[in-house]
């Protein structure tokens, strides 16, 4: 049973309801794999994207989740919206809802931000990213993309490397992945670790040395280092790091020989990740990005149905 009106964080969800999640994705993923991709689930409903940080992935995987799923979808960013003259972000929020959105999509850059409209607005709120807080669809779309190549999350070993400390990424990768049975591995240079990361999970570890933390790794997930929280004032230089803490052929043949690399996006390449790693056969980085759609629609199918319907329901609905 879903009971959940929001998704503010992957911190909310039992292993549970990660598995709905997950389960409810597979019917999207193949419905996005025929040639009309579309359903009636959510006709009639409303879904507006709002976002006050960049995004290439995150926002038109939503809007094509929500019209895949026969929804109407608006898109609002901060630079073109009263923000820019002084609008608050619960002002904005309130003026979106009395147009009777049924649901709002928000990244923000302060953490927290999500969580704070989430008590003050009935539309069902879901988090796109909020500061260095969580991601939880990236991590969602990340736990579906590793279920689907290696046929499980429990046991599997998965070393997140690079800039932890501001990464919502990290984060959410790391909370969902320990309650699903999976060894997390943490690894950056000290700068770039949160204190206490190892509070995140009973299987997650901290490794400094990037080496000792890809060693014999079913999964290895890169991060890009966030500028805009001003993390390249943590690193000595660019070249540096990337020497140290970035991915190249040698540093992966220490993997597992079927381990798969994975990275939310954007890419610095040549920073965190070798151009021919991430594009080499080991790479399942374009279907993270494929995934995405089908795991977003899952969430809003769950949020705003209650997943009252059977999946083969949900595929022959299509007009
Ligand atoms: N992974 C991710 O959130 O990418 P975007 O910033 O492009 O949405």
């Amino acid at each position: 049973m879903w009971t959940h009106r929001h998704l503010l964080g992957v911190e909310s969800l039992s292993a549970a309801d990660i598995d709905a999640v997950l389960d409810r994705a597979e019917t999207w993923h193949a419905l996005c794999r025929r040639t009309e991709k579309k359903s009636t689930v959510l006709k009639g409903r409303t879904i507006i994207n709002v976002f006050f940080e960049a995004s290439t992935r995150t926002r038109t995987s939503f809007e094509a989740a929500g019209k895949r799923l026969g929804a109407d979808v608006v898109n609002v960013s901060s630079s073109g919206s009263s923000v820019t003259k002084g609008e608050t972000l619960l002002d904005t929020a309130k003026n979106l809802e009395a147009m009777r959105a049924d649901a709002l999509v928000v990244r923000h850059a302060s953490s927290g931000a999500i969580d704070f409209l989430a008590s003050r607005i009935r539309a069902s709120i879901i988090n796109a990213g909020d500061g260095a807080h969580e991601h939880p669809t990236q991590a969602l779309l990340d736990a579906f993309t590793i279920r689907r190549s290696k046929g499980r999350l429990e046991g599997l070993v998965v070393a997140i490397c690079g800039d932890i400390a501001h990464s919502r990424v990290a984060r959410s990768n790391a909370i969902l992945l320990g309650r699903k049975g999976a060894m997390v591995r943490l690894t950056a240079p000290r700068t770039m670790l949160p204190a206490h990361a190892e509070t995140l999970g009973p299987t997650v570890r901290v490794m400094p040395r990037f080496e000792d933390a890809v060693r014999d790794a079913d999964v290895v997930m890169m991060l890009r280092i966030q500028n805009e929280r001003l993390a390249g004032a943590m690193m000595s230089t660019t070249r540096e790091y990337s020497r140290t803490y970035g991915l190249g052929p040698v540093a992966l043949a220490k993997a597992k020989p079927d381990a798969i690399v994975m990275h939310p996006g954007p890419i610095n390449r040549g920073v965190e990740l070798d151009p021919h790693v991430a594009d080499g056969n080991k790479s399942v980085i374009l279907d993270q990005v494929e995934a995405g759609v089908a795991v977003r629609m899952a969430v809003l199918d769950l949020l705003l149905t209650g997943g009252n319907h059977t999946p083969s329901d949900a595929l022959s609905s299509r007009p």
